[in-house]
């Protein structure tokens, strides 16, 4: 009976580890991620999994399985971490953060200290 249980937590650890991998970081350093060069505010810290919860995959990536991701007015890939975010007017706010969450009407979507906090 022992062995069973134990042999069922290893699976069920196993299973854990797989899941978080397949679905990235639960949360996400954007200064680093997003290769920002000098940063004047704080770091975003991108609650990945909240938003995995509300939305699809391919919302944010090309594909449902991550990599690439998608900007949210064209549509084509977005690579922010070769565009030199610096600024308030910058891709991250422009074409991908701030133009979800005006479309989605999420509340205090721009507000600065819901994302650099
Ligand atoms: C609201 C937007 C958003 C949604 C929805 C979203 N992601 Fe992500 N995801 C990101 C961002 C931003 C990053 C960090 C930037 C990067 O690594 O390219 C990321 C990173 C990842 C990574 C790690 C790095 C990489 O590019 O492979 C994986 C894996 C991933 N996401 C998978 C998923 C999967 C699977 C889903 C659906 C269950 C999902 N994501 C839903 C925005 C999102
Ligand atoms: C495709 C749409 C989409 C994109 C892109 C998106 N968001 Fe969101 N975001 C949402 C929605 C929808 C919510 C509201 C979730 C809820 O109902 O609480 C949200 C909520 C949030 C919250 C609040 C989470 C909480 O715990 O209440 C933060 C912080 C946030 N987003 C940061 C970001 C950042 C940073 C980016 C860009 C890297 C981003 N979002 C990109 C759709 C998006
Ligand atoms: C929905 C999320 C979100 C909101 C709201 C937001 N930002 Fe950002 N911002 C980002 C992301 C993502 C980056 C790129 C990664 C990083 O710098 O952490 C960024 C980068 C920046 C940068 C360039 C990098 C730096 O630190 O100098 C500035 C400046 C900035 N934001 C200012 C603001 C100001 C001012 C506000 C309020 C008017 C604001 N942001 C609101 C997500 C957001």
């Amino acid at each position: 009976m022992k062995k069973v249980i134990i042999s069922m937590m290893v699976v069920f650890a196993f299973a854990l580890v797989a899941y978080a991998a397949a679905n990235g970081p639960a949360t996400i350093d954007l200064v680093k991620e997003f290769n920002v060069a000098a940063p004047t505010k704080k770091a975003v810290q991108f609650p990945h999994a909240v938003h995995q919860s509300k939305l699809q995959c391919v919302d944010c990536h090309m594909s449902d399985k991550g990599g690439a991701l998608k900007n949210q007015k064209t549509g084509a890939a977005f690579e922010p971490a070769k565009l030199g975010i610096k600024g308030m007017k910058n891709a991250a706010h422009d074409d991908f953060c701030w133009a979800c969450h005006v479309e989605k009407k999420v509340p205090q979507g721009k507000s600065c200290n819901k994302c650099h906090k």
